[in-house]
């Protein structure tokens, strides 16, 4: 395992020039799941972008330096994916493929790692089986087929990132979950802050005395050989008390800074997360080239305003 991550790379440095630098790629919102805190745009509207489309996009935009591949369920469109992975990784452009690893298998990893895939992402809330069970209304098997699929991944040598979501359901939880992501062999874990949606009123975020608790305790036991990225904390962590140091970072958000979204419709979006705002669409004309110099109103907006708009519902009554 590499402590340098090259897909992480622009999430460490403060975003000083707006410029497209990372994308993320819908290539199809279908998923096979039903998460409650899901925050995928439109998500099983159907719409998908086949490779040569997403490759052509790529092509046309000279600044870019990673491309995510997240939807939806990726790994639906398989191959779709594999030809992007390969596109990019021949121009050495860094990915990551998040996924809720329900879909993968021996071969599927071997190929991605052989098409250059920089980080295979996959989301990992619960330790045992019968509480991902009943909280993602599947099959107990299914626990047993993700952690045989993580096990899979790290012994392929495919670069591994479990991300955790903080929120209500692993907000107690979150030292033992950190202890198996270790045991399952994996030296990245990605904690991503939760995110109220708006637009489905989930609001199971993590309580801010939990979140603080958990952040502190993470450091307080990360063993050596393993790295912690806490997604979406950039803008208050100094107010919390959180400090980096070797192999803890705390990301700086580059979303709408250096990084769109692309909904397999061609709309372009500033975040997907907390800021699902429409900003053009590359079948309308919008190009992906120059957008950051011909700034639609909606980024300007955005821009002008910064930071984090979710700010305010983690916070309500302020830090
Ligand atoms: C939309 S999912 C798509 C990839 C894949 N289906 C999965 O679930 O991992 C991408 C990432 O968004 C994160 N996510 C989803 N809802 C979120 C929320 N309300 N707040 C913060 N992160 C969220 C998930 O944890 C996941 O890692
Ligand atoms: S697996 Fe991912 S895309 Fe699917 S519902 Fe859950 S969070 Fe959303
Ligand atoms: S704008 Fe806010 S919610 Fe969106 S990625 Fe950045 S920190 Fe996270």
């Amino acid at each position: 395992m590499s402590i340098e991550n090259k897909y992480k790379a622009l999430e460490l440095e403060k975003p000083g020039i707006y410029e497209l630098e990372g994308l993320e790629v819908g290539v199809t919102s279908n998923c096979n799941f039903k998460c409650d805190y899901c925050c995928a745009y439109q998500r099983n509207d159907g719409q998908c972008i086949s490779s040569k489309e997403v490759i052509g996009i790529i092509d046309d935009i000279p600044t870019l330096k990673r491309v995510r591949l997240s939807g939806g369920e990726v790994t639906l469109k398989y191959q779709d994916c594999l030809d992007i992975v390969a596109h990019c990784s021949s121009k050495g452009i860094a990915t990551q493929l998040n996924t809720n690893a329900s879909l993968l298998s021996p071969e599927r990893i071997e190929r991605l790692r052989d098409a250059g895939l920089s980080n295979i992402h996959i989301s990992f809330n619960f330790t045992d089986a019968e509480k991902y069970s009943a909280y993602y209304h599947v099959h107990p098997r299914m626990y047993e087929t993700i952690v045989q699929n993580i096990r899979l991944c790290t012994e392929a040598k495919l670069e591994t990132v479990l991300e955790t979501l903080l929120f209500e359901e692993t907000q107690n939880n979150m030292q033992a979950i950190s202890e198996m992501v270790y045991e399952l062999g994996v030296r990245i874990h990605e904690i991503q802050n939760s995110i109220v949606m708006d637009h489905t009123n989930w609001n199971a975020i993590s309580t801010k005395e939990a979140l603080v608790r958990s952040v502190h305790d993470l450091i307080a036991h990360k063993k050596e050989d393993t790295v912690l990225y806490f997604t979406c904390m950039d803008r208050f962590a100094e107010a919390l008390g959180f400090k980096e140091q070797p192999g803890v970072y705390f990301s700086n958000c580059v979303d709408g800074k250096k990084q769109l979204h692309l909904h397999g419709n061609g709309d372009i979006l500033i975040c997907e997360l907390c800021h699902p705002v429409v900003i053009g669409n590359i079948y309308n004309g919008t190009s992906l080239k120059d957008i950051y110099t011909h700034r639609p109103k909606p980024l300007q907006e955005f821009l002008d305003k910064l930071p984090c708009p979710a700010y305010d519902a983690l916070f309500p009554k302020g830090i």
